[in-house]
């Protein structure tokens, strides 16, 4: 889960990032008074999931609350990157000497945390990566040890940052890392970490991304969720505990097992080309594929208004296929009369005959299989064409 600027600021405070103070306003009438219960001279600060909101006219400084209610009216409804702003924060406008870049990541590649840090941050710091790669310090993580106090020293060396503020930055890392292990984050990235006039470091821009895979032991993550603009389906879905990702296509897909899942999507783009159709969705129904998870995922997919035809592709394994079968009938019982469009069942793997069988007897009307995967996805793609 990526969290809003407003979200990350919160949670920078409460693991003792300097931060300035922020409140989020979603009318401008609300900048206003948030506005002057910061004493006038702040800046306005589109709230939406992407990056670049400075170039894009999204980060304003207004002189006084009056202002900041012009701002905010300016900004509100506006369309960056294709995300509308619902929302703004009111940020204490810091007086700015200088901008660094920090940042905390997960390295899948090297499979390891890596830190990058530059004396170099602000709006321009992606051009300074790519053209003066010499100016972003990298450096590996090792999750067992950590930023210890000496691993700040080293990186802030590293990234050159000045004498004056080393020890501060250096404090800066160390706590970013804490709250980084202690949210369970994959990314924390402050840009602009900045110096003041007055010599002091504080993060003026958060990016944090969130592993959901330990959503279960952060209880107090579940109220970041920004429900408002999650697509409906997915959270219909999340609901019912599925992994299901919407798709823009007509295609519906089930499988079970996320490297069969993703392989599906591939045969099904390529026999949808001919008919100009793609792939609705991601979704795996993991290794026991019970009835009621197939009623569950079948129910999602077919009250997708854009699916046409659904594709179910099932390698029986420790569930065999008989039991997959089975859960199909009983699916489609359970459904009943709500379920409308052609399912095309591909088995095979464990017990395939008995689960072929199976579904041969219940004959029904809805279901076709189809022994291959190519074959079933050419099948899948002419239906929803149809
Ligand atoms: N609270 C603030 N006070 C003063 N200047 C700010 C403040 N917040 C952002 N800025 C300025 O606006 C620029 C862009 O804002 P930022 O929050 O980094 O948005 P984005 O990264 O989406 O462009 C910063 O690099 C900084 O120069
Ligand atoms: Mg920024």
């Amino acid at each position: 889960m990526d969290l809003f600027e407003y979200q990350a600021r919160d949670l920078f405070e409460a693991h003792n990032i300097p931060v300035l103070g922020g409140a989020v306003a979603f009318t401008a009438a609300e900048a206003q008074s948030a506005a002057e219960a910061m004493g006038g001279k702040v800046v306005v600060k589109a709230q939406v999931k992407v990056g670049g909101r400075g170039k894009a006219g999204g980060v304003k400084l207004a002189v006084d609350a009056a202002d900041a209610r012009e701002k905010a009216e300016a900004i509100l409804g506006m369309d960056i990157k294709g995300h509308t702003v619902h929302k703004v924060m009111i940020a204490q406008a810091a007086p700015i000497a200088e901008e660094y870049y920090m940042a905390i990541l997960l390295d899948r590649a090297n499979r390891n945390f890596l830190v990058m840090a530059s004396v170099a941050g602000g709006m321009e710091i992606e051009e300074v990566a790519h053209t003066q790669p010499e100016k972003l310090a990298r450096v590996g993580i090792d999750p067992n040890v950590g930023i210890s106090a000496a691993k700040a020293a080293e990186i802030v060396k590293a990234g050159q940052f000045p004498a004056d503020v080393a020890d501060q930055v250096a404090d800066v890392l160390v706590k970013l890392w804490a709250a980084f292990v202690a949210e369970d984050a994959t990314l924390m990235e402050i840009n602009p970490l900045v110096k003041t006039e007055d010599g002091r470091i504080v993060a003026l821009d958060g990016k944090v991304t969130l592993d959901d895979n330990a959503s279960f032991r952060h209880a107090s993550h579940e109220a970041l969720e920004d429900h408002a603009s999650a697509n409906p389906l997915e959270a219909a879905a999340k609901a019912k505990g599925l992994n299901y990702v919407k798709l823009d296509g007509e295609v519906g897909i089930i499988g079970n097992g996320a490297g069969l899942v993703m392989s599906t999507l591939d045969v099904v783009a390529y026999a949808g080309e001919k008919y100009g159709v793609k792939p609705a969705n991601f979704l795996d129904i993991g290794g026991g594929a019970s009835a009621e998870v197939m009623a569950n995922g079948l129910s999602i997919i077919l009250g997708d208004p854009d699916v046409r035809s659904v594709f179910v592709n099932v390698f029986g394994g420790i569930t065999a296929c008989d039991a997959v079968a089975n859960g199909i009938v009983q699916a489609l019982a359970i459904l009943g009369d709500t379920a409308t469009k052609p399912i095309v069942v591909r088995l095979d793997g464990n017990n395939v005959l008995e689960g072929r069988r199976i579904l041969n007897e219940a004959a029904h009307p809805l279901v076709q299989q189809l022994e291959t995967m190519d074959g079933a996805a050419a099948k899948a793609a002419e239906l929803a064409a149809k």
